[in-house]
C-alpha cells in the first residue's frame, strides 16, 4: 500500500520523534508547556505531552492547510453535501448557532427554530403537568448516548422537576429493571428514532406503549413521522428531526428533549450556546489556533505517522463518566471507514480504537497495562477546575491524580529492577473546562464533532454514513423467524449449529 503524499511529508517528523523520549522534549523546549496549549473560553487544551516537537507541528498546521480545513469547515456550515455516499449535508451546527450561508443553511436554520419551539411546547406542557414525575427515553446509538451523557453530566444543575430515565438495550432485562420502579400513571415515555425502524427502540416502545395502557403519555422524536403515527404516536406529540441531521450529531435538536427536561430551558439553551461559541471559534480560527485542527491534527499523527491504533479518553470526574461511551460512537462510526468519499480503498490505518473509563477509578483497573505494557496508548485526559461539590480535599485528590498519570506516563522512571521501572514516552493530551456547565459541555462535545470532521477530512472519508452496521442487522432480521420456526433454513453451519444449542 503506497502511502499518500501528505503521510511521507510526515513520516521524518516521526522517524525522529519515536526514538525521543517525552521528558527529553519537555527539557529541551522549554516554551513548549506555553505553546502547545491553547485556551478559548472555558476550555484549555495542552498538547505538550503529545509525541509532537515544533517542526512536525509545522508540518500538521500544514497539512491542515493543505486539506483546506477552512473551506471544509464553510462547506460543513454552509449545507453542502458533505455526506456524499447519501448525498446529504450534516447541518448539526444549523441547530444551535446562525453561521451557516446559502439556502441550504437558512432553509435548515428555520426548521431547526421552529422544531425547537415545538419541542419547547412539549417541554412545558410536561412541565405544567403536575401528574407526570418520570420520563423515559427509549432511544439507541445517538438516539440515546448524547442526551444520556448531557442528563447524567449536568444533573447537579439540573431543575430536578422529573426523574429521568433511559432504555436503549433490546435485552429486555433493561425494561424489567426499570418498570417495576415507576408508576404508568405518573409517567412518560419518549421514543427517539431518526428511522422509526430500529429494531430495540420498536420492542421497548411497544413494552412502554402496553404498559402505559395505550398513547396518551407517549410522545416521539423522528425524521420519520407517518411511520411514529402509525405507531400510536398522535401527531401532535412527534417532534421532528431531520434528514441532513446523522444521529450521532443530534443531540441538539429535539432529541435533547430529556436534557431540555433536566435542565430547564435556560439550561438546554446554554448547552446550544456553548456548542454554537465552539462553532463560531472553529469556524473563524486559523488553522494554527483552532483546537478542532490540533485535536484532529494529533488524532492523524498519532494514527498514522506513529502507528498508535488505540486512543483512550479518561475524564477525571465522575459526571463525565459516560463520555468515553459517547465518544465511541461519534469517533467510530465516523470514522470507521476503508474507503474514501469516491469509493477508493485508504491507503493508511483510520479510525483508532477509542475506549476509557472515568478516573481516578480506572487508575485501579487498566493503568497497569498503560504504564508498562507494550502497547503505547495515546490518552486524552479531561479534568474540571471547580467542583460542584462541598469536598474540596476529594477535589484536590482528583486532580492531582489526573496531573500525576499524565506526568507518569510521559516521563516514567528508571529503577534497577526492570519490574519495577516505567518507561514513560506514553503521550497525553489533558483539556481542562473551569466547571462543568451547560455552556463548557457544549463546548466539549462540538469540539470533538468537529476534530471528527477534518481528521475525516484527511483521511477523505464520510464521516457521516454508517453503512457498516447494517449487515448484522440484515442477518438478525433474517434469523428472528428460526426462533420460533425450526424450519427455517440457516445457511451458515456455525450460525445453525449456536441455533441449535440456543433452541
Ligand atoms: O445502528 C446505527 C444507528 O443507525 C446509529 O447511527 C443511530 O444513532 C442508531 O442506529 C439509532 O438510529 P435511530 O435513531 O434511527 O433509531
Amino acid at each position: 500500500m503506497h502511502s499518500p503524499e501528505w503521510l511521507d511529508e510526515l513520516a521524518p517528523h516521526a522517524v525522529g520523534l519515536i526514538d525521543r523520549h517525552l521528558s527529553g522534549l519537555v527539557r529541551d523546549d522549554p516554551g513548549r508547556a506555553r505553546d502547545f496549549a491553547l485556551r478559548v473560553g472555558p476550555l484549555y487544551l495542552s498538547q505538550a505531552r503529545q509525541r509532537l516537537d515544533r517542526p512536525a507541528r509545522e508540518a500538521l498546521f500544514a497539512l491542515g492547510r493543505r486539506a483546506a480545513f477552512p473551506a471544509a469547515l464553510r462547506a460543513l456550515f454552509d449545507g453542502e453535501p458533505v455526506n456524499r455516499s447519501e448525498g446529504r449535508p450534516a447541518l448539526h451546527t444549523a441547530l444551535r448557532s446562525d453561521l451557516g450561508r446559502g439556502d441550504a443553511a437558512l432553509a435548515a436554520r428555520r426548521e431547526a427554530l421552529a422544531a425547537a419551539a415545538r419541542m419547547e411546547q412539549v417541554a412545558s406542557a410536561l412541565e405544567a403537568d403536575a401528574r407526570i414525575t418520570d420520563v423515559v427515553n427509549i432511544g439507541i446509538g445517538g438516539s440515546d448516548l448524547g442526551p444520556r451523557l448531557v442528563v447524567d453530566a449536568l444533573r447537579h444543575q439540573g431543575t430536578g422537576r422529573f426523574r429521568l430515565h433511559f432504555i436503549a438495550n433490546v435485552d429486555g432485562a433493561a425494561a424489567q429493571a426499570l418498570l417495576p420502579t415507576l408508576d404508568p400513571a405518573r409517567t412518560a415515555a419518549v421514543l427517539v428514532s431518526k428511522s422509526f425502524a430500529t429494531q430495540e427502540t420498536l420492542l421497548n416502545g411497544t413494552i412502554l406503549r402496553t404498559w402505559l395502557g395505550g398513547g396518551e403519555r407517549l410522545y416521539a422524536v423522528s425524521a420519520n413521522v407517518p411511520r411514529a403515527e402509525a405507531f400510536g404516536v398522535a401527531a401532535e406529540r412527534v417532534l421532528p428531526m431531520f434528514d441532513w441531521v446523522g444521529g450521532r450529531y443530534s443531540l441538539w435538536s429535539a432529541v435533547g428533549l430529556l436534557p431540555r427536561l433536566a435542565l430547564g430551558r435556560d439550561g438546554f439553551a446554554a448547552l446550544l450556546a456553548g456548542a454554537a461559541a465552539m462553532d463560531a471559534h472553529v469556524l473563524d480560527a486559523p488553522v494554527e489556533r483552532n483546537l478542532a485542527a490540533w485535536q484532529a491534527l494529533c488524532w492523524v499523527f498519532n494514527r498514522d505517522a506513529l502507528g498508535f491504533d488505540s486512543l483512550a479518553v479518561v475524564p477525571y470526574d465522575q459526571r463525565l463518566a459516560l463520555l468515553p461511551d459517547y465518544l465511541q460512537q461519534l469517533v467510530m462510526e465516523s470514522l470507521g471507514k476503508s474507503v474514501d468519499q469516491a469509493g477508493n480503498p485508504v491507503r493508511r490505518p483510520t479510525v483508532p480504537v477509542l475506549w476509557g473509563g472515568v478516573g481516578s477509578s480506572v487508575q485501579h483497573s487498566f493503568f497497569q497495562a498503560l504504564h508498562q505494557g507494550t502497547d503505547t496508548v495515546p490518552m486524552e485526559f479531561i479534568g474540571v477546575r471547580q467542583p460542584d461539590h462541598p469536598f474540596a480535599a476529594n477535589h484536590r485528590a482528583l486532580l492531582a491524580n489526573l496531573l500525576a498519570q499524565s506526568e507518569a506516563l510521559a516521563n516514567g522512571a528508571a529503577h534497577e529492577d526492570t519490574q519495577r521501572a516505567y518507561p514513560g514516552g506514553r503521550p497525553s493530551t489533558v483539556i481542562l473546562l473551569d466547571r462543568l456547565d451547560a455552556d463548557s459541555l457544549g463546548r466539549l462535545l462540538a469540539l470533538y464533532e468537529h476534530a471528527v470532521y477534518l481528521t475525516a477530512r484527511v483521511w477523505g472519508v464520510n464521516a457521516f454514513d454508517q453503512f457498516g452496521v447494517e449487515l448484522g442487522k440484515r442477518i438478525a432480521d433474517a434469523l428472528l423467524p428460526a426462533f420460533q420456526d425450526a424450519g427455517v433454513e440457516i445457511d451458515d453451519p456455525v450460525t445453525r449449529a449456536l441455533l441449535d444449542e440456543l433452541r
